[in-house]
């Protein structure tokens, strides 16, 4: 039985600091180190956090012999080539959605978790959520029937980007950003498409501001956008022959749904333990105790199919990057 989880943060950002505050809420769990491109900002984030070490470097934390798992907190483009260093120096690794900036990327970072036989998932901690868990339990047990439909986005009006949020280097744009969710969804409920249409808006530097989806299946469709221009409710629907589910605003985090059936609507809440990366820390200890070197709930085919779907979309609205073939 592991007594102490050494995790260490790579990047200072806003999720690196969300998470940080989750992580102190997890049993066992310790923020042994933190890194930074530059030593100050790293200096800044340790007092914060009352982190024993501050890096200056991002390779200087993963060498670090007593940090046992790296969290990868930076801009999409930094995931293939941090993850794969983490796992290659030893460490587990649980690293930022998307996974990377395409499927052939994170193949080279699943390939370097089993060969060096260390713990390896993609921080999707919707699939954690205590909330969407209740509500993919109703659906499988047929609560709702049949589902026919599944409509969700992510989609705000941002007038402070960040700089990444745009930056083609950075894999920016919103489908990478938020589009992720919509498309977790309606992959967690009626699996990888048939078809896909896809639509979007871009902006000067060629990354997507505005991008509309159709997944086509047999028997249901899903209805999926993501937005950096146009804000929305963010609830999701999930309908199905006999009823529908609202998850209820942020649905990508949500704290609770309503249930929709015989003209009766029932409310139910879960609240999540801090903001609810707790739920995928544990997950992390969870697997890393069993010796297992990926989750079997958000599996690295669960991430493959994920980034596999992003792929078509972006072939369909043309969204390309410069990193695409490295
Ligand atoms: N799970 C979630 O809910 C969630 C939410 C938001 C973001 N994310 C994901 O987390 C990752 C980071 O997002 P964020 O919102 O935290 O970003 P952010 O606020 O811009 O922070 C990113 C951090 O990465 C480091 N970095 C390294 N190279 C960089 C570069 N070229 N440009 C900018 N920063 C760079 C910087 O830290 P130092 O310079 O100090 O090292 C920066 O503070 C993204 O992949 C994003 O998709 C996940």
């Amino acid at each position: 039985m592991i007594e102490v989880y050494n995790w260490g943060i790579l990047g200072t950002g806003s999720i690196a600091n969300q998470f940080a505050n989750d992580l102190k809420l997890v049993e066992k769990a310790k923020i042994k180190a933190v890194a930074s491109k530059t030593q100050s900002r790293a200096k800044s984030f340790a007092d914060q956090h009352q982190v024993e070490k501050a890096y200056g470097t991002y390779e200087a934390l993963i060498e670090d012999p007593e940090v046992d798992i790296v969290y990868v907190a930076t801009p999409h483009d930094a995931h293939q080539y941090l993850s794969i260093k983490a796992l290659t120096q030893g460490k587990h690794v649980l690293c930022e959605k998307p996974i990377a900036l395409n499927r052939l990327q994170a193949l080279s970072m699943i390939k370097a978790s089993q060969d060096n036989k260390k713990f390896f998932m993609e921080a999707f901690w919707t699939r954690f959520n205590p909330t969407f868990n209740e509500v993919l339990h109703k659906v499988n047990i047929g609560f709702i029937g049949e589902v026919k439909y599944v409509n969700a986005d992510f989609a705000m009006n941002i007038s402070n980007y960040k700089s990444r949020m745009l930056n083609m280097e950075n894999g920016g744009g919103s489908l990478l950003d938020m589009g992720v969710y919509p498309v977790f969804l309606a992959y967690m409920l009626l699996g990888k498409p048939k078809d896909i249409l896809a639509k979007a808006n871009f902006a000067d530097s060629g990354a997507d501001i505005q991008t509309s989806m159709v997944f086509q299946y047999d028997n249901a469709q899903a209805v999926l956008h993501s937005s950096f221009v146009a804000a929305s409710n963010m609830t999701a629907t999930i309908s199905g022959s006999l009823g529908r589910i609202n998850l209820h605003p942020v649905w990508h985090e949500a704290q609770s749904y309503d249930i929709i059936k015989n003209n009766n609507r029932v409310n139910y809440a879960f609240p999540t333990k801090g903001k609810g990366f707790t739920y995928e820390i544990e997950e992390c200890h969870r697997c890393i105790n069993l010796g297992m070197i990926e989750s079997d709930q958000w599996s690295h085919q669960n991430s493959l199919d994920l980034i596999g779907m992003i792929d078509q979309i972006r072939a369909k609205i043309g969204l390309v990057y410069p990193d695409d073939d490295q």
